[in-house]
């Protein structure tokens, strides 16, 4: 091919954002309407100031075009070409169409580094198994967020909510339709920095990891049950108790508060923030003939936008 394209599309984490950096599971879920493309061709500029690789960077996500590739995309494409035998080459022109809005907890770095190195895969004309794609991936946002737990790179990629723990997903039992809303309060958190935040307030305080990481994973087993049970209330109440957990270590803000509380005065049956924190998007989960209520009350205590992802029965796996 002359011109390879990839895509990718975000995520959002249902619980155990956090404490799936300590080894503890998380339960999250594809957004398959929010995707980014890449485009990847030969340049004709040869080689310029920036090495190997040009980079544009456009789309909804981004009001402004960037053009400089950062740390995380050089080390990524030297990964995949490392990975893949190829040395040298012509100069590399990626252009990506970022529509998932980064610091939102959407997991934009790796919907983006996964739709790049399948845009190379495919001009390349190589085939990338999926532990392959994960591994690059994860060689990004190992870069991008100092330590990552793998729930990202591994839910960009797949079709269907999962369990995830220690770098392995299964699909999540569900046992009932519900709706969750995705509202974007409009200001962007860094995942980088709320990841250290709580791993000093971890080392400051005794106890503290041992407390947060059990609270977590109590409440993810909770939740997990109730879904493959197709208790939606149950799954609503963990997904509060979550948000409290996260508020508490201090990776909340006051509109996601502020946004936390509409959603549940709306008749939301639980809500959330969602990703890394500091910032980014509430996840509310709605029965639908609530869902139009829950949206204004979103809208009215903030978001800028939402989404709607509606949640399929599905059988896991034990
Ligand atoms: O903010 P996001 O979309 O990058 O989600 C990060 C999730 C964390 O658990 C906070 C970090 C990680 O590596 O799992």
């Amino acid at each position: 091919h002359s011109v390879g394209i990839g895509r990718a599309h975000a995520k959002a984490i249902l619980l155990g954002e956090h404490a799936v950096v300590y080894g503890a599971p998380a339960l999250a879920l594809p957004i398959p309407q929010l995707t980014a493309t890449a485009s990847a061709g030969w340049s004709s500029r040869g080689r310029d100031a920036q090495g190997e690789l040009s980079f544009t960077m456009t789309g909804s996500a981004s009001r402004t075009v960037v053009t400089q590739a950062s740390e995380g995309l050089r080390r990524l494409t030297a990964a995949f070409k490392a990975r893949m035998g190829i040395t040298g080459g012509p100069h590399l022109d990626v252009i990506l169409d970022g529509a998932v809005p980064p610091g939102r907890g959407l997991g934009s770095s790796a919907a983006n580094s996964r739709a790049i190195i399948l845009a190379l895969a495919d001009l390349f004309g190589r085939e990338l198994s999926e532990s392959a794609a994960f591994e690059l991936v994860q060689t990004a946002e190992n870069v991008t967020h100092g330590r990552a737990s793998g729930v990202d790179a591994m839910t960009v990629g797949a079709s269907a909510p999962l369990l995830f723990r220690q770098g392995r997903a299964r699909p999540l039992g569900i046992g009932c339709e519900a709706l969750f809303i995705i509202a974007d309060s409009g200001t962007a958190g860094s995942t980088k920095e709320a990841v250290e935040r709580l791993r000093h307030s971890f080392e400051r305080e005794a106890g503290a990891r041992e407390r947060f990481l059990g609270r977590a994973t109590e409440l993810v087993g909770r939740s997990r049950l109730a879904l493959a049970d197709g208790e939606a209330e149950e799954v609503g109440s963990q997904l509060t108790h979550y948000h409290e957990l996260l508020r508490a270590a201090g990776l909340s803000t006051a509109r996601i508060d502020a946004m936390v509380a509409a959603a549940l005065a709306a008749g939301s049956l639980g809500a959330k923030i969602t990703g890394g924190g500091l910032g980014g998007c509430v996840l509310a989960l709605t029965r639908p003939e609530q869902a139009r209520q829950v949206t204004a009350q979103l809208h009215e205590a903030g978001a800028v936008q939402t989404w709607v992802v509606p949640l399929r029965r599905q059988s896991g796996h034990a």
